[in-house]
């Protein structure tokens, strides 16, 4: 994926579902990866330097692409599942949280069983919606995902 984004096929590169140790650990591997390569040139100069001819020349600093982390997380994430730790992993990674199924509250067959009891939720979505001029209760929903910093899909 990230030869991808070098290529100029893709402007970013996105994953989804993943968790927050998902990211840590593709984080982590990240900034493995970018030690290395940081490492690499810097051996070998030293290595010519002290006239090591078995050492094949490094490629320049500047030539030497650098790992491209993915922008963006798409999960489900909704007024009864907000994911909070994830929301706040993917802001420390400075990764867009990418929010899917923004209206299971109103569509999903067991949304009244869950433990969040959507009934007064889904009133005061309802209010919200009818003090805003008659607002739907779905662009409520999707104006909260919106505004609790997710790019909202559906
Ligand atoms: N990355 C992933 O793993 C993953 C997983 C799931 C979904 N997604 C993506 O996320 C996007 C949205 O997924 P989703 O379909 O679960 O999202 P959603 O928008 O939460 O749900 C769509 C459902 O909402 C209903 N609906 C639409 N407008 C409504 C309204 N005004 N009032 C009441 N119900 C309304 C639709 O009914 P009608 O069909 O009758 O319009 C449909 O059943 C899709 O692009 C999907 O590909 C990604």
């Amino acid at each position: 994926m990230e030869q991808l984004v070098r290529d100029g096929l893709v402007r970013a590169i996105g994953v989804s579902n993943f968790r927050s140790r998902d990211l840590k650990a593709l984080h982590e591997s990240l900034a493995e990866e970018q030690q290395q390569q940081q490492q690499e040139p810097k051996e070998s100069a030293a290595d010519l330097s002290t006239g090591d001819a078995s050492c094949a020349p490094a490629a320049p600093l500047d030539r030497i692409p650098p790992c491209i982390p993915p922008c963006v997380n798409q999960v489900e994430r909704h007024l009864l599942l907000q994911q909070p730790n994830l929301m706040e992993t993917c802001k420390q990674m400075n990764m867009v949280v990418g929010a899917y199924s923004p209206l299971v509250p109103l569509t999903h067959p067991l949304a009244h069983t869950h433990p969040m009891h959507p009934a007064p939720v889904m009133a005061a979505a309802q209010a919200i919606g009818d003090a805003h001029g008659g607002k739907s209760t779905a662009a409520v929903l999707l104006a909260w995902s919106r505004q609790s910093g997710c790019v909202t899909v559906r």
